[in-house]
């Protein structure tokens, strides 16, 4: 019988790589995604197949972390081996502006599974995924044993939540895990995080759609690994022996300027003439530096991270040129792009 995993958060960056690694290795997929007026699907639109064709291995389910009784129902119908819980408001600048529903989602959307798994009786592994901004001010390099400091709603929910796996593993005994993520980036990685934000500015400055890109705080050091090789550390944790809490990392710091001037070098341009500061960028309190120690994913679970970030900036840089070229947008004034974070003319 194929191993079922349910995947919360599988129209983003973290659970479109998941949920191609589960289904490469056999599993039934069931992934929760949002009713929107608008396809929200696009990064899992090339797994998806057709449920009416036999064979099918990944199954779509509307959900949502505000409704308990939805994600009770979902956990009992579906009764999945492994649960991949990746859903979130995962914007830190957004979490100060909607610090109660962060802490909605991102904070009690961990219990209304965790809670919901225990009062079914279900009989399954549970991923959470938890983040190295909870590290907030604590000087680096932080592993598993340095102490949290949030600096953002978004990493006070996360931290709430970390604790929650924590207590329901001890108090219930269930399989829980928090895998404590530091920054993982990917061309499918969301258009307001800094580094996609960097890697779509070049193309589209290149290609003389932009003249410059506005920025917030460039000194800010962050530790950025690539993506896919971090899903493939969250499923060797739910497949240790016993559950237990592990940072994933490189384990090597660049500042937000550094990957600036790498990501415009890469396109032949100096960034000095593109880059200006915008202060909406900014936030009220900032986390300036993490830069992680996976020493214990490496020795328990044998997970490194091979990718770095000279080498993530030209798979995003190259990824974005490509998409650049193939949209043939006309050059002419366009409406700015909505939502938060837009790129202002
Ligand atoms: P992402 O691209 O922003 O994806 C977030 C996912 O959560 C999307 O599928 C989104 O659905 C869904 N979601 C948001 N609010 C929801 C709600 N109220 N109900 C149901 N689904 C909801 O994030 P990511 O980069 O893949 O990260 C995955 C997880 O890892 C997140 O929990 C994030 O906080 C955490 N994390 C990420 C990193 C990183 O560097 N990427 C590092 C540490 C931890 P829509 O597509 O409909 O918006
Ligand atoms: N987004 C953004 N936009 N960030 C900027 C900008 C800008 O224009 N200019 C500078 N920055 C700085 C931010 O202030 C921050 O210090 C750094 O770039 C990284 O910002 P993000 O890419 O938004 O990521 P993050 O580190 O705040 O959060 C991400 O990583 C966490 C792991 O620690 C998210 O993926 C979180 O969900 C994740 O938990």
């Amino acid at each position: 019988m194929a191993r079922r995993a349910l995947v919360t958060g599988i129209t983003g960056q973290d659970g479109s790589y998941l949920a191609e690694f589960l289904l490469r290795r056999g599993y039934e997929v069931h992934g929760i995604i949002r009713r929107a007026s608008t396809f929200n699907t696009h990064r899992i639109d090339h797994l998806y197949v057709d449920s009416h064709i036999r064979g099918t291995k990944l199954f779509l389910h509307y959900g949502e972390l505000l409704d308990g009784a939805r994600l009770a129902t979902l956990l009992s119908t579906v009764r999945p081996d492994e649960v991949y819980h990746l859903a979130a408001q995962s914007h830190v600048r957004v979490s100060f502006d909607e610090p109660e529903y962060t802490g909605e989602t991102t904070g009690l959307g961990t219990i209304r599974l965790l809670e919901a798994i225990r009062q079914i009786g279900l009989d399954c592994r549970f991923y959470q995924a938890s983040s190295s901004e909870m590290f907030g001010s604590s000087p680096p390099p932080q592993n598993e044993g340095t102490p949290f400091r949030p600096r953002s709603p978004y990493g006070t929910a996360k931290l709430y939540a970390y604790w929650t796996v924590r207590n329901y593993r001890e108090a219930y005994g269930i399989f829980a895990v928090n895998g404590i993520l530091f920054n993982h980036e990917s061309p499918r990685r969301g258009e307001t995080f800094v580094t996609r934000k960097i890697s779509r500015g070049v193309a589209r400055i290149r290609a003389g759609l932009d003249r410059h890109l506005f920025m917030g705080n460039i000194d800010a050091i962050r530790d950025w690994g690539y993506a896919p090789e971090y899903v493939d550390g969250m499923w060797r944790m739910m497949q240790a022996e016993t559950p237990d809490d592990y940072v994933l990392a490189t384990g090597v710091g660049y500042s937000v300027r550094e990957f600036l001037a790498l990501a415009f070098e890469h396109a032949g341009l100096d960034w000095t003439k593109y880059v200006r500061f915008d202060e909406r960028y900014l936030r009220p309190t900032e986390v300036d530096c993490v830069i992680g120690d996976a020493e214990k994913a490496r020795v328990l679970l044998g997970w490194v991270a091979e990718v770095h970030a000279p080498q993530l900036v030209k798979i995003m840089v190259d990824a974005d040129i490509r998409a650049v070229e193939s949209t043939h947008t006309p050059r002419i004034d366009r409406p700015a792009i909505s939502g938060w974070d837009p790129t202002p003319r």
